[in-house]
């Protein structure tokens, strides 16, 4: 069972929409969010039968991870409803379901469990990173409901790190992959990840633009916008920290690399 419930524990009500219902750029972040996030059922399916040797962690995927990850789509979902209720959010989530569900397939997963686990880890590192960016973004926007919504989504996508880490190690004691094999598996899941769910959910909310040049006209300056907002909220050490826990690098070695590490993300747009 989640730990919070959307519908109990947001007051949607309160939420002060003078103060943000011409953010255009919190309306295609907020609605590609909520794309992404309510469609976590697909991946539980395919990550509970990739580990359908281990109980445990199928139990977990099931009835916590899924669980959770689809209330916070359905979450934002609201908000976005609640903001913006002129949007059809049900219109847009049908073309970005046909795009991106073939992205969803378990030909997609690392080769191994254990890997499969690590880059599982790398994605939880960017929902964590980026609802503790929306988080401070929202005290800058005066709109404590939404900054509530990131806080309590945060709190479980770092959960949701830990337990993927446990299942990490487990997995690993048996593969026993190494440190480059690790950092191999970050770097792929890093560039895999390339904005590609992102991309696909901004075009299904700008449907409307018909040209795929004047499409992508659009997305290259949300880009350009999530650059921006990331060099102001995003919070680089604690991905940084996140990214190199696997690796289980001494204190000496991390907090060398850390700042290297930063000045790269910052330099890459990641
Ligand atoms: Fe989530
Ligand atoms: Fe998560």
């Amino acid at each position: 069972m989640p730990k919070w419930s959307y519908e109990n524990d947001i007051a949607y009500d309160e939420i002060d929409i003078s103060k943000i219902q011409d953010n255009d750029f919190l309306f295609n972040l907020l609605a590609i969010a909520s794309f992404i996030e309510i469609t976590s059922d697909i991946y539980a399916v395919n990550l509970s039968d990739y580990y359908k040797d281990c109980d445990e962690a199928v139990a977990w995927l099931n009835d916590v991870w899924e669980l959770e990850e689809v209330q916070h789509g359905k979450a934002l979902r609201r908000y976005v409803n609640q903001v913006w209720p002129n949007f059809n959010w049900q219109r847009s989530y049908d073309i970005f379901l046909k795009s991106y569900l073939p992205l969803c397939s378990v030909e997609s997963f690392q080769p191994t469990q254990a890997k499969e686990m690590l880059a599982r880890m790398i994605v939880e590192t960017g929902t964590s990173t980026f609802y503790h960016a929306l988080e401070e973004y929202s005290k800058d926007l005066k709109e404590p409901v939404l900054g509530r919504l990131a806080y309590l989504i945060n709190k479980d996508e770092v959960n949701h790190y830990g337990y993927f880490d446990h299942y990490f190690k487990y997995y690993n004691k048996h593969e026993k992959n190494g440190r480059s094999d690790i950092v191999k598996v970050i770097i792929n899941r890093l560039k895999e990840a390339n904005d590609e769910d992102v991309k696909l959910g901004f075009y299904a909310v700008h449907e409307h633009i018909n040209s795929n040049q004047s499409q992508k006209e659009a997305f290259d300056l949300f880009h350009e916008s999530i650059s921006e907002y990331a060099k102001k909220y995003y919070p680089y050490n604690m991905a940084i920290k996140m990214m190199l826990h696997p690796l289980d690098l001494n204190s000496m070695v991390a907090s060398t690399v850390t700042p290297i590490l930063k000045q790269a993300m910052r330099i890459l747009g990641v």
